[in-house]
């Protein structure tokens, strides 16, 4: 295990993950798509992982999901109605795992709108119960591949933000595919961002850091905000993850880019 979080090792991957090619993702091209964007090749950034929800997760999910679970519907999502007030910064974060630096943001950020997105059973259960314990209003779910949210239910520069922390490196070569910041979803994305906002992605896979400063870079309606690699923001929270690997002398990547005015 290399890398940040409980992703699937490649190893768990199973054969026929290769020739997956009738779902959603990031993956490489495709002739047409929204907004004259390309459209990703159906290939997913993600298996179903096996794993049980403890039963502190069932129970968030019973008692806080109706509150803080959005439903995936494809059609523009109603933010001021989900998250009831009108005016307050939109993130969006990709795959938020366990949901503890989703939460410390959160929390730091009140006056900002967080929709996480995740498919990950376990995890939503897990962020739920942490909106519970914290307790945090500024947070909405929705499990459901990311890709297909993106493409659907968030309309053309209505984020003031995109966060995608650790995404799975899938680190065999046949399985780069599976990446999800390939160019493709990454102008999806940069559409979705109004002027001024901006794309906060995090790795500790260097090679892949590489990819998403050429991916991100190679978008012409992206800007560095740095120089190369960004010195990590304060509201990303080091976490216990990120500081044992630290310790063992891993490297970790921030790179923050900004939509064009
Ligand atoms: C390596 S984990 C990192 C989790 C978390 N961001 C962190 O820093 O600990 C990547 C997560 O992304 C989720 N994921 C991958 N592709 C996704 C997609 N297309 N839509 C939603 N979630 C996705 C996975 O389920 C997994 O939980």
């Amino acid at each position: 295990m290399t890398t940040h979080g409980q992703p699937p090792a490649d190893d768990e991957i199973p054969a026929s993950a290769d020739t997956a090619d009738n779902a959603t993702s990031a993956g490489a091209d495709h002739p047409t798509g929204p907004e004259g964007v390309a459209h990703p090749r159906r290939i997913r950034s993600f298996v179903r992982r096996a794993g049980r929800s403890s039963e502190a997760q069932k129970r968030a999910f019973d008692v806080l999901g109706p509150q803080f679970k959005l439903d995936y519907q494809p059609a523009p999502l109603d933010w001021p109605a989900a998250f009831g007030r009108e005016n307050a910064p939109r993130i969006l974060e990709i795959g938020f795992g366990m949901g503890e630096t989703t939460a410390h943001i959160a929390k730091l950020r009140a006056d900002d709108d967080f929709l996480g997105v995740e498919v990950h059973e376990p995890g939503v259960g897990a962020m739920l119960k942490r909106i519970g314990e914290t307790p945090l209003s500024n947070v909405r779910i929705i499990q459901h591949d990311a890709v297909e949210v993106v493409e659907n239910m968030l309309p053309e520069a209505s984020l003031d933000g995109v966060h995608v922390f650790f995404p799975d490196p899938w680190h065999k070569k046949r399985h780069h595919k599976r990446r999800l910041l390939q160019a493709p979803f990454v102008a999806l994305l940069a559409s979705r961002l109004k002027p001024g906002g901006y794309l906060h992605c995090a790795t500790d896979w260097q090679e892949y850091a590489e990819q998403m400063l050429e991916v991100l870079g190679a978008e012409p309606t992206l800007e560095n905000t740095a120089g190369g690699y960004a010195p990590r923001p304060d509201y990303r929270p080091v976490t216990k993850f990120e500081n044992r690997g630290l310790r063992l002398g891993h490297g970790v990547w921030d790179v923050v880019f900004r939509k064009r005015g």
